[in-house]
């Protein structure tokens, strides 16, 4: 099968080098990609967002799989316009998209499934924002219902941060607080049948400790050894196939990945959030772990033929990623930054280097160019051997002036993770 992955960061790398090591597939393309996606895929400049461009290109290539990465092409339709020349895609419609584009839509969809989730209100004035802030007091959730890329979000205890975060936005989602522990779920699914994927965790904060500011995420890893047996079958029932039926009743069936952002809270499991594609940087955990043939699972979405290929299976080991920031990162970013170390970090057992935000320099040398720039991937036999293998890539990796987080996985290493 010849596919082409349409993205540039650290998601689509994963994904690239996945169907790179796929048997069934023959060839792999991406548009536009970076110099890691290079390494495993054939590259096109060509813009993400421009449905007749990227359909124009896979018609082309005769691609026979075309998966899209990010949000924004989802929600602009870019898969619409794949499908429309005929051509299988793995990815949501617009129309499906918008469970991730608008978060009082996906609340809408939760609400007529009756899928758990938080109490919330959708606010357009001041006085709006100030009952509902007052209504549920601190610590305060407040959402830009636009596509924020996983920063729209303030949790705060500060009532005057987040009132000036809710008046900065057009509409603004503020809701209950919720507690607990975070998973994340994906499921693959081709509008009826729905296969859940392991659960990973990640982590949003941008410092040590799940301090600072809220991030596209700084690390992951799976499986959790510290969830409840029955969770994957409990949100499989309660969330991922009513939202899925739900979809359906209202015409605009979801194919794709459906990604659960879970709480674990005292009261039962509660929805955070979906998106409507994979979660970065949970996939290079996830993937790492994935023995299912990739290209069967994405195909089967993408053709309505899920029902053929059965549950996903999984190597019997634990995968840990350490995401590495430039300088800035999340408030602005830092490009043009020297990358030091890659090929001796992948050159270690069990490591992956993948790329998000990297370029190379006029003079070949690999350089910033985002905020996220890599994540080191390692495989281990458990969290203080994949902990112990992927610190050991970040490790032998320099980013000029660059951050990350020295504790992805620690507390559940330690198991420290309380429900
Ligand atoms: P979202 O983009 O909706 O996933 O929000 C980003 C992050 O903000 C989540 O991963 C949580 O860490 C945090 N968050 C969002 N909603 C809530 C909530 N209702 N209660 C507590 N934390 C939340
Ligand atoms: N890892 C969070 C996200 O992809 O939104």
């Amino acid at each position: 099968m010849k596919t082409l992955v349409i993205g540039t960061g650290g998601r689509e790398h994963a994904l690239a080098l996945s169907l790179s090591r796929d048997a069934g597939v023959t060839e792999v393309h991406a548009a536009p990609g970076n110099p890691g996606i290079a390494e495993v895929a054939t590259l096109h400049d060509v813009d993400p967002l421009d449905g007749a461009a990227v359909a124009a290109l896979a018609t082309r290539l005769e691609a026979d799989l075309v998966v899209i990465g990010p949000e924004a092409p989802l929600v602009a339709g870019v898969a619409d316009a794949v499908r429309a020349a005929g051509i299988a895609c793995f990815g949501p419609t617009a129309a499906a998209a918008q469970l991730e584009g608008s978060k009082a839509f996906a609340k809408e969809i939760m609400a007529a499934a009756q899928v758990p989730t938080a109490m919330a209100h959708v606010c357009e004035t001041r006085e709006q924002i100030e009952s509902a802030l007052d209504g549920f007091g601190p610590p305060y959730v407040v959402k830009d219902d636009a596509l924020a890329a996983g920063k729209g979000v303030v949790v705060t205890d500060d009532r005057q941060e987040a009132l000036d975060h809710a008046l900065s936005c057009d509409r603004v989602v503020i809701e209950e607080f919720l507690d607990g522990p975070e998973v994340s779920l994906f499921a693959v699914t081709d509008g009826s049948t729905v296969l859940p994927l392991q659960p990973a965790q990640d982590f949003k904060r941008a410092l040590d400790g799940d301090e600072g500011p809220n991030t596209g995420g700084m690390g992951a890893y799976t499986p959790l050894g510290w969830t409840p047996d029955d969770l994957v079958a409990e949100v499989t029932r309660r969330v991922l196939v009513p939202t899925v039926e739900e979809m359906s009743r209202r015409g605009t069936p979801f194919a794709g990945l459906l990604y659960a952002g879970l709480a674990l809270t005292s009261r039962g499991v509660r929805v955070v959030e979906f998106n409507a594609r994979f979660g970065d940087p949970e996939t290079q955990a996830i993937l790492a772990l994935l023995r299912t043939p990739l290209s069967a699972l994405l195909h089967g979405a993408a053709t309505g033929t899920l029902d053929q290929v059965g549950m996903p299976h999984w190597l019997d080991a634990t995968a840990v990623t350490v995401v590495m920031s430039s300088a800035g990162y999340p408030a602005t970013s830092s490009s043009g930054d020297a990358i030091t170390g890659v090929d001796a970090a992948n050159g270690l057992e069990g490591v992956d280097v993948i790329h998000a935000g990297t370029a190379l320099a006029d003079d070949g040398s690999l350089v910033t160019a985002g905020g996220r720039v890599l994540s080191v991937t390692a495989v281990g036999t458990d969290l203080a051997d994949a902990r112990a293998r992927a610190y050991a890539g970040v490790g032998a990796i320099r980013i000029e002036g660059g951050q990350h987080r020295t504790d992805i996985a620690l507390a559940a290493e330690q198991g420290h993770i309380q429900l």
